[in-house]
């Protein structure tokens, strides 16, 4: 069996944060989210998360990633040594277990599958994954006797010579369960931190191996605000690369955002200024962007989105919305459907074909096929209290200025005329008309310039 230990602990004083370090982001995911991704990859038989600073937090978004995550509670941040003994419980149940940070993002399952096969065949009880980065400030280095792994020294305990050295601690290690809980006891605080290094626990167990990785991105940690923003930088490319791979196409890259999780079809174009996050999926011969927001949308193939706000909705295939228009969470859009300027949608279905063009809310709404709504048409769906849903039929047509007071319902063909309230139910085929007669006053200008005199 193995499990997996991740660091979570730090209040992450070089952050400045309030909150703890590992919920600080990378292309707006918490570097713990990273971290508990690639542990999720790998398949870990239990994974636990030990908590310190602000745990409420911490415990609070490892309770939402998902089930079967156990946390441990660090009283206080005496060191990363200290950390994994309030995991004793998880070590002691399994054979081998990983230890994780919880902000070092860039780890992942296959790093992670090929060091424990190291692991195993080297025979090692400790085996720590490093990589050679050209900067190695602020990183444990890994001191070597020949080709021999013998220690890792951290930043401020190293001499001028190791300081030198460029092979670092990703803070990711295999151990065997055992050697791991008799060496922990051992580890003192006697070094220029005053912590008790979990770093020790290689020099205290002795068979150690070192497992150097290719691919020097995954030993990158963030302690500090300008660390966080380089790894964000590096997350943006290696996230556009990967979609170019995919057929994705970009004319300038400038200010596209696009989370880790999202996934674009062939074909589609993304315009500068766009942020897409979360659980986006998107088809193929879009066009997205410029200046867009989408966050955990569906949307289907050949739609454009110009200077779109949308969240939790879902748009079919051919439909077309923007410029500034903004879906709200619980919005489809059925095919074919065309959207335009100042125009927001909330919780509601707008059937194929349908035709909302200009300056138009519509809340909690149920629209047919091939309806048209006119400029400035509101559907009233909230009393102060209560919210009520509209139903539209299909081909009806909604004139200009059209207030739709729910809860009411209009019928299939049915015309609103420009300018209405509609407070009752409109029925299939007719027009509506609600609005007062126009008076015709004659010479009322000159009559009304000679009473001002
Ligand atoms: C640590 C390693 C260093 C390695 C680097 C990789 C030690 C002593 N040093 O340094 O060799 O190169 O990670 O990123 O381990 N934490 C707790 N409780 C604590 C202290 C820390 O849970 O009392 C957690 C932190 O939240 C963090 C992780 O452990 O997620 C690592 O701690 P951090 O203080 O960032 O260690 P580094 O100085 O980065
Ligand atoms: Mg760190």
């Amino acid at each position: 069996m193995t499990g997996c230990v991740i660091l979570a602990g730090g209040a992450g004083k070089r952050m400045k944060s309030e909150r703890p370090k590992v919920l600080c982001e990378v292309l707006r995911k918490p570097m713990l989210g990273w971290v508990l991704d690639a542990a999720g990859e790998f398949g870990f038989d239990k994974t636990g998360v030990v908590t310190g600073f602000r745990r409420e937090l911490t415990e609070e978004y490892v309770s939402a990633y998902g089930d079967g995550i156990s946390t441990y509670f660090q009283p206080e941040q005496k060191g990363t040594g200290d950390a994994v003994k309030q995991a004793l419980d998880l070590i002691s149940s399994v054979e081998r277990v990983c230890v994780l940070c919880g902000d070092a993002p860039f780890i992942d399952s296959d790093t992670l599958k090929r060091s424990l096969e190291f692991h195993i065949s080297s025979k090692a009880f400790v085996t720590v994954i490093t990589a050679e980065i050209e900067n190695p400030a602020g990183y444990g280095r890994i001191i070597r006797e020949g080709e021999k792994f013998a220690a890792i020294r951290e930043q401020k305990d190293c001499s001028p010579i190791e300081e030198k050295i460029c092979e670092v601690n990703s803070g990711a290690y295999w151990f065997e369960s055992k050697a791991l809980i008799d060496a922990l006891p051992k580890l003192q605080n006697n070094n220029a931190s005053g912590e008790f290094y979990l770093t020790d626990c290689v020099e205290i167990i002795g068979n150690a191996a070192a497992f150097k990785s290719g691919n020097p991105e995954i030993v990158l940690g963030a302690n500090s605000r300008k660390a966080l923003l380089e790894l964000n930088e590096k997350a943006r490319q290696k996230i556009l690369d990967r979609l170019m791979d995919e057929g994705v196409n970009f004319i300038s890259t400038d200010g596209i955002i696009i989370g880790a999780d999202v996934k674009i079809g062939c074909d589609s174009t993304v315009l500068p200024n766009t942020v897409i996050l979360g659980n986006t999926v998107i088809g193929k011969g879009c066009e997205i962007g410029a200046n867009s927001h989408i966050e955990d949308c569906i949307i289907g193939d050949n739609v454009i989105l110009n200077n779109v706000q949308a969240y939790s909705s879902t748009i079919e295939d051919d439909v077309k919305i923007g410029p500034f228009a903004q879906l709200r969470p619980g919005t489809v859009i059925r095919r074919g459907v065309k959207i335009g300027d100042f125009v927001e949608i909330k919780n509601s279905d707008i059937g194929e074909n349908t035709s909302v063009a200009h300056l138009t809310y519509l809340g909690d709404s149920d629209v047919g096929r091939g309806v048209n709504f006119g400029c400035g048409c509101v559907t009233a769906n909230y009393d102060g209290i209560n919210k009520y849903r509209t139903e539209i039929g299909s081909h009806a047509f909604i004139g200009c200025n059209t207030n739709l007071i729910a809860p009411v319902k209009v019928g299939e063909n049915a015309t609103t005329a420009a300018g209405s309230t509609i407070t009752k139910e409109v029925p299939a085929n007719s027009l509506a008309v609600e609005r007062g007669q126009t008076r015709i006053i004659e010479n009322w200008q000159k009559n009304f310039q000679r009473k001002k005199k």
